[in-house]
């Protein structure tokens, strides 16, 4: 667990994933880490929010959360291919951090596709696409 705590700070995790993580300077809020995150990051892809890893970590077993990890894909700006990249006694440490953090709250707002306005903040990623 110790190195799943590790793991979630030096693979970047809490940047995205817990809110308020970047601002205070690196201080791990138990209250709010790796809960997600409401300000939507917008691009070509649409609008994408940082997920309640928590609720993942609750849903899915130890085994089926390696699985996920070793082999999912998700839109930008979410660095899936890193954590597909991790060494699997890394997800599971990771794991057991993720299941130690308590009480999984509420879910991150849904995915916004191209086109629609979100109801969130959101930060423009790269510029829309100009029309033809
Ligand atoms: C640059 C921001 C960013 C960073 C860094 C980041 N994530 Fe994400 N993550 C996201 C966003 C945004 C999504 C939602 C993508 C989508 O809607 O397709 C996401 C989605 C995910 C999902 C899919 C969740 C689901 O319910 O299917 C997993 C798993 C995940 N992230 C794990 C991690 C882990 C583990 C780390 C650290 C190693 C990490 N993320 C780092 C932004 C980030």
């Amino acid at each position: 667990m110790k190195r799943g705590a590790l793991v979630a700070i030096t693979g970047g995790c809490h940047d995205c994933h817990s809110s308020g993580y970047a601002e205070s300077g690196g201080k791990i809020d138990p209250a709010t880490a790796l809960k997600g995150a409401a300000v939507g990051y917008q691009g070509p892809w649409g609008t994408t929010y940082p997920s309640n890893l928590r609720i993942l970590a609750e849903k899915l077993s130890e085994k089926d959360f390696v699985h996920l990890a070793k082999t999912f894909q998700a839109r930008p700006p979410m660095p899936w291919f890193n954590v597909n990249a991790m060494e699997e006694s890394d997800v599971r440490s990771l794991y057991l951090y993720i299941a130690s953090l308590g009480e999984p709250g509420d879910p991150a707002p849904d995915y916004v596709p191209p086109g629609q306005e979100p109801k969130t903040p959101y930060i423009v990623f790269a510029p829309p696409q100009m029309p033809k």
